[in-house]
């Protein structure tokens, strides 16, 4: 039980901005915070959070309340278990029992090594202060360093003592089985076999994650000893690449200033933190990891690079931009004086002064880059062109199309080359790009979509045709004579009626010319809607789950050939008619008594009438090519979903016949045939999706944080491919006639 006082101490802490910005990317919108909702999906955020009311609300799905109601629902938890779960975020002290041997045993392997951690941390942070040695050592250290009491306690630094045993013989006495600790890399075993401390006369950093759980620990040398710095191993606990060092402490901090700047060490961000810049983090050492980037990016969209001011720190500075650019994070750099790093940059400045630096030198990565190359190329062409091409390369990671403009005319004057040449790499880069990434995203996050659809077995073409894949249900035999309607298929195929809207285009529209497209060496071609369609599946490796729609787009491929023979036939039949009419016109006007005047307005008349006939004849011939043809194949199921794909337009050109020719189907197909290309990958993502929250509910239901975790990221990762959909397919299409 909690008492009423602890209960309430949690309600007024428990800040509503902090407790939501654990879970969601919020962004401030006027008094409020707007975010996607963590409990549905969505595209566009409906989720607000008032700071001033402690409140949260999805105006969608209309969950939210308290940071205690919040919790709840999204961990899953009870009222009591929520409030222990805010208690333990806020270090508010809840008294607890001792937890019996029993459940102690039963505890997950998981919680044992933080139950251990936890204990680690809290017994070296005491010996920092509590004893001779951690103040003599230690704290006498830390304080030498400058480092704050206020600093020690938010960052919970501690000190292991120089004594061999002293955390292994407290942890056996306490009554914790020493495995655990081994696992965690806080106890070694000696070749004589004799347990001892692995962190000895270290000054300790505690390494948090999101949630404030103790999940590794990072020890410095006092004593000018080999190791400077000894880690936590990875563990069940500790995937390094996907944790960074103070995220915990200053994970509102990033929220709230919208931006994380990113150092290198432990010191640097203590120093920072002390300075006022409390939003700031450290990859510890080494290079960042997109997991990393997507711990940040569920915060803001904007980091500052921080490196130290010498060689090296601009080079790692240049390192791992290209994936931050196409993490569509807003990357800048700042660059500190030769001699300094942030830790002692901070300690020689007012924070006043520190804030008035960053103003002042924040820079632009791409343009920090490209200025760098310049210094580094000299006169060398090899150089020049290696240089040239990196600062392309980076620029075409940017995902947005006017931004990468604004850096083709920068680095083009910078650089000292027409914007043209840059232009015309950048979009061969980019076609480059585009294709990977969204290759490389949906390889991992639909292996089963990359597979091509199973052919049919040679002689069971109908079978086939209306076959389902192997793991469903077989339908019943009287059901199976019937046409495969699309609201039986849905039942067996979750994409058919997104395939069907697609295909429908395809029938009826397939051969219309649809838009041009950058290809892969930056140039232009234009392309039907087949074309369009078949190339956005493509991209994303998307395959039409129901065979008959495989099939039928097969055979709209296939008969591309035939439909230039007979559009040729019918373009010089067109052409004959043209001729003729032409020439009968002419001699009726001739017979007319005209004036010369009168009668070149008939001609140019005449020939208006002509081209436009022409033109009418050409186009329908065109549009109506591939379904007559369909409507006539062999397959019955292909003729039979053909009429019903077709069915419609008769129907509805009888309407729009009536109506204003914009509301004509076919002269929106710009709009019409992309978004259903968006809708079926849209559903494919939300299968997956869906797949991901069922998996996040088991994790939570089993208490498996670290998996909890894993599964929030791959489920944020989906979403914003869901947003990207649009963006992707409109930075391939340069646009429509
Ligand atoms: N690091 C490490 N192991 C080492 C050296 C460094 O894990 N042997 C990591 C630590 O996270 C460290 C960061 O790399 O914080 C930066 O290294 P460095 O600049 O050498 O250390 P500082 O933390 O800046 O230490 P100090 O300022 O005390 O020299
Ligand atoms: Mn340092």
């Amino acid at each position: 039980m909690i008492d009423k006082a602890t209960v309430q101490k949690i309600k007024d802490t428990a800040d509503i901005v902090e407790v939501v910005g654990d879970y969601v990317h919020l962004i401030r919108r006027g008094g409020n915070y707007m975010g996607l909702c963590p409990f549905h999906n969505e595209r566009t955020p409906s989720f607000s959070v008032n700071r001033r009311k402690n409140f949260c609300y999805c105006f969608s799905c209309k969950k939210g309340g308290s940071p205690v109601n919040f919790i709840m629902e999204k961990e899953g938890l009870s009222y009591h278990e929520a409030l222990l779960h805010l208690a333990r975020r806020y270090g508010i002290k809840v008294e607890e029992r001792e937890l019996t041997d029993e459940e102690r045993r039963r505890q997950s392997e998981r919680e044992s090594m933080l139950v251990a951690n936890e204990w680690a941390m809290r017994l070296m942070e005491h010996d920092l202060t509590e004893t001779d040695e951690g103040r003599d050592v230690g704290l006498s250290y830390l304080q030498g360093r400058g480092v704050t009491d206020e600093a020690i306690a938010a960052f919970h630094l501690g000190y292991a003592l120089d004594r061999g045993s002293h955390l292994t013989g407290s942890a056996l006495k306490a009554g914790y089985p020493l495995d655990v600790f081994k696992q965690l890399g806080l106890v070694g075993t000696s070749q004589q076999g004799r347990d001892y401390d692995r962190f000895r006369g270290r000054v300790i950093f505690p390494i948090l994650n999101t949630s404030g759980k103790v999940i590794a620990f990072g020890g410095r040398d006092l004593k000018g000893g080999l190791a400077k710095y000894i880690n936590s191993p990875e563990s069940e606990l500790y995937k390094k690449s996907n944790e960074l060092y103070g995220i915990y402490q200053a994970r509102s901090a990033i929220v709230r200033e919208d931006k994380c700047f990113l150092v290198e060490g432990y010191m640097d961000v203590i120093g920072m933190w002390q300075s006022g810049m409390k939003n700031v983090v450290a990859s510890s050492g080494t290079a960042l990891t997109d997991g990393q980037i997507a711990l940040i990016h569920r915060f803001t969209d904007n980091i500052t690079l921080i490196y130290d001011g010498d060689a090296a720190g601009v080079k790692a500075s240049l390192r791992g931009i290209d994936m931050l650019l196409s993490h569509k994070m807003n990357v800048k750099t700042l660059r500190l004086p030769p001699e300094d790093d942030p830790d002692s940059f901070a300690r020689k400045n007012t924070p006043e002064e520190f804030r008035a630096y960053v103003a002042e030198h924040e820079t632009d990565i791409i343009r920090y880059k490209a200025q760098v190359m310049l210094a580094e190329m000299k006169n060398d062409p090899q150089q020049r062109i290696a240089a040239i091409n990196s600062v392309v390369e980076s620029i075409a990671h940017i995902p947005d199309v006017v931004s990468r403009d604004v850096y083709i005319r920068e680095c083009a004057s910078l650089l000292g080359i027409s914007e043209e040449a840059i232009a015309k790499a950048v979009a061969k880069a980019v076609a480059e790009v585009v294709e990977k990434r969204r290759r490389e995203r949906m390889r991992r996050e639909f292996p089963e979509a990359m597979q091509p659809t199973p052919v049919s077995a040679p002689g069971t073409d109908v079978a086939g045709v209306s076959g389902q894949p192997a793991s469903a249900p077989a339908l019943p035999h009287e059901v199976r004579q019937q046409p495969l309607a699309v609201g039986l298929r849905t039942q067996v195929f979750p994409l058919a009626r997104a395939e069907q809207a697609l295909m429908r285009y395809c029938v009826r529209y397939g051969y219309m010319p649809f838009c041009t497209q950058v290809d892969e060496n930056g140039s232009e071609r234009e392309i039907d809607v087949l074309e369009f369609v078949r190339e956005e599946l493509d991209v994303d490796g998307v395959e039409y789950t129901v065979p008959l729609y495989a099939k039928m787009s097969e055979l709209l491929e296939r008969m591309r050939g035939d439909f230039a023979d007979a559009f040729a036939r019918e373009r010089a039949a067109a052409d004959e008619e043209a001729k003729r009419m032409r020439a009968e016109g002419i001699r009726e006007i001739a017979a007319r008594d005209l004036s010369v005047d009168e009668i070149r307005r008939e001609e140019e008349r005449l020939a208006a009438v002509i081209a436009g006939r022409r033109e009418g004849r050409l186009s329908d011939f065109r549009k109506d090519w591939p379904g007559r043809e369909l409507l006539s194949h062999e397959n019955d199921e292909v003729r039979r979903e053909a009429a019903e794909l077709l069915r419609e337009r008769h129907h509805l050109s009888h309407i729009y016949s009536r109506e204003a020719p914009a509301e004509r189907e076919e002269d929106r197909l710009e709009i019409l045939v992309p978004r259903s290309v968006i809708e079926l990958k849209g559903e494919l993502l939300d299968i997956r999706l869906k797949e991901l929250m069922k998996e996040l509910s088991e994790a939570v239901d089993k208490g498996d944080a670290e998996e909890e975790h894993r599964i929030d990221v791959e489920i944020r990762d989906v979403m914003t491919m869901r947003k990207e959909i649009a963006r992707d397919m409109g930075e391939r299409t340069l646009s429509t006639p």
